[in-house]
């Protein structure tokens, strides 16, 4: 089978990137713009600093921000509602995951109306058209939505994170501005730096890895260790900031076609059950799937290790490789503050339903990537960890 790579059709990087958006929209004769970002980003002056550019450039656009942290089908629902009352042709997302993996979802609705009802797209979706017109602007450097084809939409009734995965969702341009992510907090550039982190060894560890991706994700790995710990320390370290986007773009194209593994899987039941910041979910559970993951493929390791800094000499192990990397990231979480058990965020084990969210994980999109199939018992195993 051919090895498939996609990709936006131009993306844009580095500081003042933003600049780039207005020519893009006018240049295509697009006439209006939907602006899709959540309240916080609104309320703190950074989704302006896109729409200035587009009333600079008379650009006319509405805002929809009704988007939740780990966003829902009625986040969504309304969203298309939305943009159908305004007359919009294009969307432009500003935001985090959230707010992209959104008007992922609205993009794709308002062109492929029979799925409206959002569930139905659930894993891999037969949709027929390409979602709308869509400029996705990060502001976290995390889950690099902007890159990927995957989106990620929690059910609140069913209490699970359903990710989607679709070809048509992918948004045509990424504009990469790492001052849009200045204002990120320590906490959230830690979250979203661990996840990126994950997406990178995820997609490593993964048998769908092939030599391009796995120099991609080779690439983020080294960025990340170095420049995460230098964002975190200092959020105004521009050149930190925009290595990290460049980490993002890397890791997001190797995993946006190696694809990923357990620890989404199991990260996405704690999402959807405890609302928990996805890249906190991933940091924990990191360590604990890669160390299982070693007892079946520990000769997926070596290029990992080597990304995280071992001297890969051919006297080191595979398993050495793999005890590296557990250790490596362990340490790396400690660095930039990640807590190291759910006690820590005030989730009680008693309350913990380990049937419900392990049998969820067991069935997420992302579980056939990992190189092997944790039973039930298993599954419940590693989330026990997480209160140790
Ligand atoms: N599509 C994908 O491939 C993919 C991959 C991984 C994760 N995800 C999904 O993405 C979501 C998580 O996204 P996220 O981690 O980027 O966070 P997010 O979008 O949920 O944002 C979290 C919070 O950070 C704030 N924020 C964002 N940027 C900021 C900035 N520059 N300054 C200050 N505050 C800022 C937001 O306002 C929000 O309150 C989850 O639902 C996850 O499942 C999607
Ligand atoms: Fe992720």
């Amino acid at each position: 089978m051919a090895n498939r790579f996609v990709l936006n059709t131009i993306s844009y990087h580095g500081s003042g990137a933003i600049q780039e958006i207005p020519g893009e929209i006018t240049r295509r004769g697009f006439k209006k713009a939907f602006v899709c970002s959540d309240p916080d980003l609104v309320k703190f002056g950074v989704t302006s600093k896109v729409t200035d550019l587009l009333d600079a450039a008379g650009i006319p656009w509405s805002l929809y921000s009704k988007i939740k942290p780990n966003p829902t089908i009625k986040n969504v629902q309304d969203g298309v509602a939305a943009f159908k009352e305004s007359g919009a042709d294009m969307i432009v997302t500003i935001g985090g995951g959230s707010s992209m993996d959104t008007a992922k979802a609205i993009g794709i609705i308002v062109e492929n109306p029979e799925f409206a009802d959002v569930v139905s797209l659930e894993g891999v979706a037969d949709t027929k058209k390409h979602a709308t017109f869509t400029i996705a602007v990060p502001t976290t450097a995390g889950t690099a939505a902007e890159v990927t084809i995957n989106y990620v939409i929690t059910d609140e009734d069913r209490k699970v994170k359903m990710v989607m995965v679709d070809k048509n969702s992918l948004a045509k341009i990424s504009v990469n501005d790492p001052e849009l992510m200045l204002t990120m907090p320590k906490s959230l550039t830690a979250a979203t730096g661990m996840d990126a982190l994950t997406h990178a060894i995820e997609s490593m560890v993964t048998p769908g890895a092939y030599a391009v991706t796995e120099v991609l994700a080779a690439g983020a790995i080294e960025l990340i260790r170095e420049y995460l710990p230098k964002a975190v320390e200092n959020g105004t370290d521009l050149d930190a900031r925009d290595k990290m986007v460049n980490a993002i773009f890397l890791g997001g194209m190797a995993f946006n076609n190696a694809g990923l593994g357990y620890v989404h899987s199991m990260a996405h039941q704690l999402g959807a059950v405890y609302h928990l910041p996805h890249g906190v979910c991933c940091a924990m559970l990191l360590p604990i799937v890669e160390a299982e993951n070693a007892k079946f493929a520990p000769e997926r390791f070596r290029k990992v290790a080597k990304a995280l800094g071992l001297a890969v000499t051919a006297d080191v192990s595979d398993q050495a490789c793999a005890d590296y990397t557990v250790e490596e990231i362990k340490r790396l979480s400690k660095v930039v503050g990640i807590p190291t058990s759910l006690n820590e965020l005030g989730i009680k084990e008693e309350e913990f339903d380990y049937d419900y969210l392990s049998k969820n994980a067991m069935i997420d999109a992302c579980a056939p990537g990992n190189p092997f199939t944790p039973t039930l018992e298993e599954t419940i195993a590693m989330y026990k960890k997480l209160f140790q």
